[in-house]
């Protein structure tokens, strides 16, 4: 296929240079919006009599037709095209003659490429966060459901103190918001259109930046055109933005596969979010969260190789800039399909809350409540915790728990242990009693549930 730069060079394209330099192969998905954008830039030289008003609406129907006929299969994209802009100022050239030529008049594939790339991007969040959205509702309904859950917190990964799986679910769904609320911030910056910067210093013609842009339903046009070609920032604030998501996914990935094992045996997933072993007949194995957080590391490399390409680069366009694209798509597509398997895989996990509340009454759990009545009985803290370190090891040394340890060897410890402590160190007691804010008590957590679902509606 002929260029359609070949201004200067006389010259063909050596076939390896050429395979090299196309991106039509990932660009291809941007046709929508470059038909978009190129209608809009149509009308914008019609209205401002740059070119002919008879001429514009030409191309606007010509852009239509082009757009009607990929929709509905009729027309195929020619993979010999550099790009997807070359294609459609291609098509509409056999379509309608010299006027066809007349539509890239006051722009360059500069600022069109960073155009279709912000309105593709702009639609992909909103489709990201309607998506965390789900995840999020349907982590806060389990949430809700098993706010009086008792399982053993972890630090280190060792049993620490009592809380409910409610709770801890509420912990994603925290970080879930804060990435919706990443994106929203994200989408602000993405909403600034780079049209009519050309190929970077701007035009002689008499543009009207801001009515295009309006017209196109973003927010703002960039104010200054050497930027707004070379800016790649909301690629790399995007990327971040599919980073963070994935570590909290991958981190809750990793709770699943070990709360799904016969270790913890917590939750049992449904059979339509696991797979079976091709040898070994037990196994039902955690896959999807496995993957989930496999592909957080292939997310984390798109972000790096953006930001690799962009560290060294002169302004304002150059061709390392064309790598933008499979980063950009490879994240948006591994985030939407992570989150499209998390929200069901989460929905239907089955919670084994016997086996967390039998896990929670072993490892001692509730020697910090211990120590905390000790307290309250005048006792200095940091006695009072050697003391109870005391008791734990006592306890293990006899094979008996902080509950089963008869009121006449605590006493040996301290007189001020009464019968009242094992009212004290209860597992629904210690439970309940953390009222504090954001804290583990059903009531705590209940405030946390209507924080989320409150922040939802803005979502
Ligand atoms: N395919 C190119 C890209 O994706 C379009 C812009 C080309 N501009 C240029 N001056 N060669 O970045």
């Amino acid at each position: 296929m002929a260029k359609l730069w070949t201004g200067r060079s006389e010259g063909a394209l050596d076939h390896n240079a050429d395979a090299f330099n196309s991106s039509i192969k990932f660009d291809s998905r941007l046709w929508r919006q470059d038909i978009r954008g190129s209608m809009a830039h149509a009308a914008m030289l019609g209205a401002k009599n740059i070119i002919a008003p008879a001429d514009a609406e030409a191309l606007i129907a010509g852009l239509g037709g082009i757009y009607e006929d990929l929709s509905q299969g009729k027309l195929q994209i020619d993979p010999s095209c550099e790009d997807i802009h070359m294609f459609v100022e291609q098509e509409l050239t056999a379509r309608l003659g010299d006027v066809g030529k007349k539509l890239h008049t006051a722009r360059s594939r500069n600022d069109q490429v960073a155009l279709d790339l912000r309105m593709y991007l702009k639609d992909e969040i909103a489709l990201i966060l309607r998506k965390i959205r789900a995840l999020t509702e349907a982590v806060t309904d389990k949430a809700e459901k098993y706010a009086g859950a008792v399982m053993p917190g972890y630090t280190h990964l060792q049993r620490a103190q009592p809380v409910t799986f409610g709770h801890h679910l509420m912990a994603y769904a925290m970080m879930l918001l804060r990435d919706a609320d990443r994106f929203s911030d994200c989408a602000r910056r993405v909403n600034v259109c780079p049209i009519g910067c050309c190929a970077l210093a701007g035009t002689t013609y008499d543009t009207d930046r801001l009515a295009e842009a309006e017209s196109l339903g973003f927010a703002d046009i960039s104010q200054n055109s050497i930027d707004g070609v070379s800016d790649r920032d909301f690629c790399i604030e995007f990327l971040s933005c599919c980073s963070l998501l994935m570590m909290h996914l991958s981190r809750f990935s990793e709770e699943i596969v070990l709360w799904s094992s016969w270790e913890f045996k917590f939750i049992e997933l449904s059979d339509a979010f696991t797979t079976g072993s091709s040898i070994m007949p037990q196994k039902k194995n955690p896959d999807m969260a496995e993957l989930a957080r496999g592909k957080t590391g292939r997310v984390y490399g798109d972000l790096f190789a953006m930001l690799t390409a962009l560290k060294g680069l002169p302004l304002a366009y150059n061709k390392d800039m064309q790598e933008d694209k499979e980063s950009v798509f490879d994240a948006a597509d591994t985030v939407k399909m992570c989150l499209d398997v998390f929200t069901p895989m989460v929905d239907t996990m089955n919670v084994l809350e016997d086996n967390m509340l039998s896990a929670a009454r072993n490892g001692f759990i509730n020697a910090t409540d211990l120590a905390d009545y000790l307290v309250k009985k005048g006792v200095p803290f940091r006695t009072a915790y050697q003391l109870c370190g005391k008791i734990v090891a006592a306890c293990i040394e006899s094979g008996k728990t902080l509950e089963t340890l008869p009121l006449s060897e605590y006493k040996k410890f301290s007189n001020a242990f009464g019968q009242d402590l094992y009212d004290e160190i209860r597992l629904d007691t210690c439970v309940e009693k953390r009222i504090s804010e954001g804290g583990t008590s059903r009531s705590s957590v209940e405030k946390q549930i209507a924080y989320v679902r409150g922040k939802l509606r803005n979502v």
